[in-house]
């Protein structure tokens, strides 16, 4: 077999290193990236594979359908990535949240069910069913979003279902646990601490901390996107989680920790409006498929650790440039120290 795969949001984080693993583990399959280059995109994530024959780059926004049609059209299968994905932005601006995120679905679908595609995989989040603050969410729970965010990720979700039933369209969904590794953009928290800590800056807490999330490594998550697209049935969704509920607190203490820094780089800041307490999946659905983890939580989050230490060279320029207008005029916002 040999495909070609579609890939859109192939810049940002978890896009980059699927496209990456893809033309890695797939020595006969060709991937074109499909990216707008966003604040978030950027084409030094790809610098050691953008000679490969096997790759193309394209720049272009998802919900131009003139961009999207001839580039379905040569693909085998569509795996898209391509979203706005900050909680913090969407609640700062949710406009464009719609568009990229439930508009640009729309069209991929549409040139998808025109196409006929052989597998059209959406990239969605653990984050659609809610703050679940017991137990682990399944895939047939409902969704109960309360960002924007999650929203437009659960509207961008429900179309692409919509699609499968009304249209028969070969679609397949996997909901992901946070993620962390290689390249993401630091206004993340897990970067984002990192990278303060690195540079003896506070490390800036939402409220008490408490908050739990799930962190999976983003190698875990290919593996898992790559089991549902070529092993699951169509129709079907699948979440990706790594098992694991850590807090904000905990997080931080753990990131200076490593890097022998003091905890008092810890700061209490006024919290994330809405801010979900915790997210928790059940990813028993896709272990029946054949995976696994390969990652504890702690050997991820410490690998990450290690990759922003000796790849400053990456993050800085990021830092200085449109991140460090955001970052000013965000944290301003949360600049109130937190009452506990
Ligand atoms: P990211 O912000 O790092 O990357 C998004 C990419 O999409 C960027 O390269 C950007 O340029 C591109 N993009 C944005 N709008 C576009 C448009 N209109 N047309 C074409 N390209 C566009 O995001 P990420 O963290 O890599 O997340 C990728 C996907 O995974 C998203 O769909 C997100 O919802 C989902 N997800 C992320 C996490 C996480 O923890 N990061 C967890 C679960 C699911
Ligand atoms: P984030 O990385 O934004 O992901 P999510 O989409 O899951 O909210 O945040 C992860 C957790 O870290 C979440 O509970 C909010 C918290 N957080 C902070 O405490 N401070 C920060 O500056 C950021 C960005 C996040």
């Amino acid at each position: 077999m040999s495909w070609t795969i579609l890939v859109t949001g192939g810049a940002g984080f978890i896009g980059s290193n699927f496209v990456r693993y893809l033309l890695r583990e797939y020595p006969d399959y060709r991937v074109i990236n499909l990216d707008k280059l966003t604040y978030s995109g950027n084409l030094n994530n790809l610098k050691d594979v953008a000679r490969d024959p096997r790759y193309e780059f394209v720049q272009g926004d998802i919900t131009e359908e003139s961009v999207v049609l001839p580039l379905v059209q040569r693909s085998d299968a569509v795996v898209n990535f391509a979203a706005e994905s900050h909680v913090d932005r969407s609640i700062a601006d949710p406009g464009v949240f719609l568009r990229t995120n439930v508009e640009g679905p729309r069209v991929l679908l549409e040139a998808s069910r025109e196409s006929g595609v052989k597998r059209f995989v959406q990239i969605s989040t653990d984050e659609v069913y809610g703050e679940v603050m017991t137990g682990s969410s399944r895939e047939t729970d409902r969704l109960a979003p309360r960002s924007p965010y999650s929203a437009s990720k659960a509207g961008g979700e429900l179309l692409v279902q919509s699609y499968h039933v009304t249209f028969g369209v070969p679609t397949l969904i996997t909901r992901g646990s946070n993620t962390i590794g290689p390249y993401q953009y630091p206004e993340k928290v897990v970067p984002l601490f990192i990278t303060n800590a690195l540079d003896d800056r506070p490390l800036p807490i939402y409220g008490p901390g408490t908050a739990v999330r799930d962190y999976i490594h983003v190698v875990d998550h290919c593996r898992g996107i790559d089991q549902v697209l070529h092993h699951g049935i169509e129709g079907e969704v699948y979440n990706i989680g790594a098992d694991n509920s850590v807090n904000t607190v905990d997080l931080a203490s753990a990131i200076v920790d490593y890097l022998g820094k003091p905890r008092a780089l810890l700061q209490h800041v006024q919290d994330r409006p809405g801010h979900d307490q915790r997210y928790s999946v059940d990813s028993g659905k896709l272990r029946k498929l054949g995976w696994s983890l390969c990652y504890t939580f702690k050997d991820a989050l410490e690998e990450t650790i290690r990759w922003y230490r000796d790849n400053r060279e990456w993050w800085e320029p990021i830092k200085k440039g449109e991140y460090a207008r955001w970052y000013d005029e965000h944290y301003k916002i949360h600049e109130t120290p937190h009452e506990s």
